[in-house]
């Protein structure tokens, strides 16, 4: 399901958790919690709202939060707060005695939504036709667990905007070429940081079925997916352009889902947990403007105020679908499963998973 059929899903959250007082959820959250212990793991991702990331018993990026789930075989239920593609990794990734809950079913992410299993099944055999048996496919984690099984079943594996360059290097001990899915920015900033040009990088258009590429496509090491991030699409070099000239003493630092220009223009470029890092590590003082999702860079504001820390983009909202996780709907969630009822459970089966865990033990494997 797709973040449009998603987003027209019927919310199945009753209405009184609309006009419950944030205190009394709280209260209730921290009850829940308490009642259930170990049985219960609430895992967070860095873009989620401080509402929920309070209650969250372990935050983290896409690796991270794959990573715990991997670990962890004692918890019942994992309500995940995160988006769709991140429950699904952490169900293929956890026992069949696990349950795992997405408190808001129309938490999508619309880059996932950008490479559907038909369109990478049409585009397949025609690179094959071009390039023979040359091709690595690997896949950012944002993506649907059909395509983590693609990905898996032709010895490719995931990749994590953490680990990215490890595995575009190794996937070119694998094979001559690599076919990065599904966003062109995490594929093309990580290649040309291992030293691949431009010119060898072909961008493949599911919309057309084509290959964009000017050149003899012999040269081609890497066909990247023509899809990406709509969050990141809004930090530009017009937006990087004018905190230069109004704030010349600003560090410029973005996640690599930013396009291949925004990312050379500014000064450092990482994963959510490198830009963490980076800013927690930061001198007393020192100035940034972060190119990422808003509710991580209004957290990173928060929690440093010795330092100056702004949105490289003042009109940058938060990720929506990201946002869909909200304090009534994580209550929502927890209340059921006190009364013995599971919503919003997510269940790949196991036709698919099996393929994608292979792609997932390959990254966790070198990560
Ligand atoms: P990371 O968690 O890998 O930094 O990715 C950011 C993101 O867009 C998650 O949806
Ligand atoms: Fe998807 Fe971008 Fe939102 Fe991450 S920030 S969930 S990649 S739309």
């Amino acid at each position: 399901m797709n973040v449009l059929e998603m987003m027209k899903q019927h919310d199945d959250m009753p209405q009184d958790y609309k006009t419950m007082s944030v205190g009394e959820m709280e209260a209730r959250v921290r009850a829940i919690k308490e009642k259930f212990g170990e049985r219960l793991f609430i895992p967070g991702h860095h873009y989620q709202k401080d509402e929920v990331i309070q209650f969250a018993d372990a935050t983290g990026d896409s690796l991270q939060l794959a990573q715990v789930a991997a670990k962890n075989d004692r918890a019942e239920y994992i309500v995940f707060c995160g988006v769709h593609f991140m429950a699904e990794t952490a169900d293929i990734l956890t026992g069949d005695h696990q349950k795992v809950i997405l408190p808001d079913m129309r938490a999508g992410c619309s880059m996932a939504d950008m490479a559907d299993l038909a369109q990478v099944e049409r585009a397949w055999p025609i690179l094959q036709e071009l390039f023979g048996d040359t091709i690595l496919p690997l896949t950012y984690v944002n993506s649907t667990a059909a395509i983590k099984a693609f990905v898996g079943c032709h010895g490719g594996a995931t990749v994590t905007s953490s680990n990215a360059e490890k595995m575009v290097a190794w996937a070119l001990t694998q094979k001559e070429r690599i076919f990065f899915l599904p966003d062109q920015h995490l594929g093309r900033n990580t290649a040309y940081k291992l030293g691949i040009g431009l010119d060898e990088m072909a961008v493949w258009n599911p919309l057309t079925d084509s290959l964009e590429y000017k050149g003899d496509v012999k040269r081609i090491k890497v066909i990247l997916w023509k899809g990406h991030c709509s969050v990141h699409e809004n930090f530009t070099v017009k937006t990087i352009e004018y905190i230069r000239q109004t704030k010349p003493d600003m560090n410029i630092i973005v996640h690599p889902e930013c396009s291949w220009e925004v990312v050379q223009q500014s000064d450092y470029a990482g994963s959510t947990k490198y830009i963490i890092e980076t800013i927690r590590n930061a001198p007393a003082g020192s100035k940034w403007a972060i190119g990422t999702e808003m509710n991580l860079v209004n957290r990173l504001i928060q929690q440093h105020p010795d330092k100056e820390i702004i949105s490289l983009n003042p009109y940058m909202c938060p990720c929506l679908t990201m946002n869909r996780i909200d304090l009534p709907h994580l209550l929502w969630a927890l209340e059921s499963l006190e009364q013995g009822k599971i919503v919003n459970q997510i269940t790949v089966p196991s036709s698919i998973a099996k393929d994608a865990v292979q792609a997932l033990e390959r990254m966790l494997a070198h990560a």
